[in-house]
């Protein structure tokens, strides 16, 4: 089976990114990381990927631009160079139509919450103030909405009474670093059907 061919899409620190560009290093992963892209110039994850000689592009967002031409842009871009799987991480955009179209389950996001609770932003501060006694992560396949598409893998982890969001995110991102890379290793090898809203490990 031929690699997979990866842009992984990032607006700031890119630890997720980082976690998965050491497993496909280490050969667990069979997919190379083509691109990265951004929405954010001065995303930190852009200089790790520059570091590691991949190649970056920055798509800033003008007020003028439509959320439809912006992601056809980009679109064209992963065109170019042939790329078979989007890999979210941390990018801060919602995706337009016409990009999850284009990819269609071909687009993973992860998100530090066990969906469908505590979509959108700030899942961590939203879990907390809440009161759940657990929360964790999930990554999903992208669909036209937000936090919305089917779930491949999820991991839960305790909230704890003395914990600040500072504590319960990093706990958190131990765990996405881990299902998000087993994740894209499913994908590359070809090992996810998904049936409606359910995604099964063949
Ligand atoms: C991660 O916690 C990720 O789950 C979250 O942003 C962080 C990015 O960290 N994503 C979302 O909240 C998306 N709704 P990273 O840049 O270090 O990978």
């Amino acid at each position: 089976m031929s690699k997979k061919k990866i842009a992984v899409f990032i607006s700031g620190r890119g630890s997720n990114f980082k976690a998965i560009l050491n497993e496909i290093n280490k050969g667990t992963i069979n997919g190379s990381i083509e691109l990265v892209i951004s929405d954010n110039p001065d995303a930190k994850g852009l200089l790790y990927a520059r570091d590691n000689d991949i190649e970056c592009a920055v798509f800033k967002k003008s007020k003028d631009c439509s959320r439809s031409d912006y992601f056809d842009k980009i679109i064209s871009t992963l065109r170019a160079r042939d790329i078979d799987l989007i890999l979210l991480a941390g990018f801060m955009k919602v995706l337009s139509g016409n990009i999850v179209r284009a990819y269609r389950n071909r687009v993973l996001n992860i998100h530090p919450a066990l969906l469908p609770s505590f979509p959108g932003e700030q899942a961590q501060k939203q879990a907390l103030e809440y009161g759940v006694k657990f929360s964790g992560c999930t990554v999903h396949i992208v669909d036209e909405s937000v936090d919305t598409g089917p779930i491949v893998l999820q991991e839960a982890v305790p909230v704890l009474d003395d914990d600040t969001e500072e504590i319960l995110s990093d706990r958190i991102l131990e765990r996405e670093h881990i299902i998000y890379s087993r994740a894209v290793k499913l994908l590359c090898d070809d090992k996810l059907s998904i049936t409606g809203r359910r995604v099964f490990i063949k």
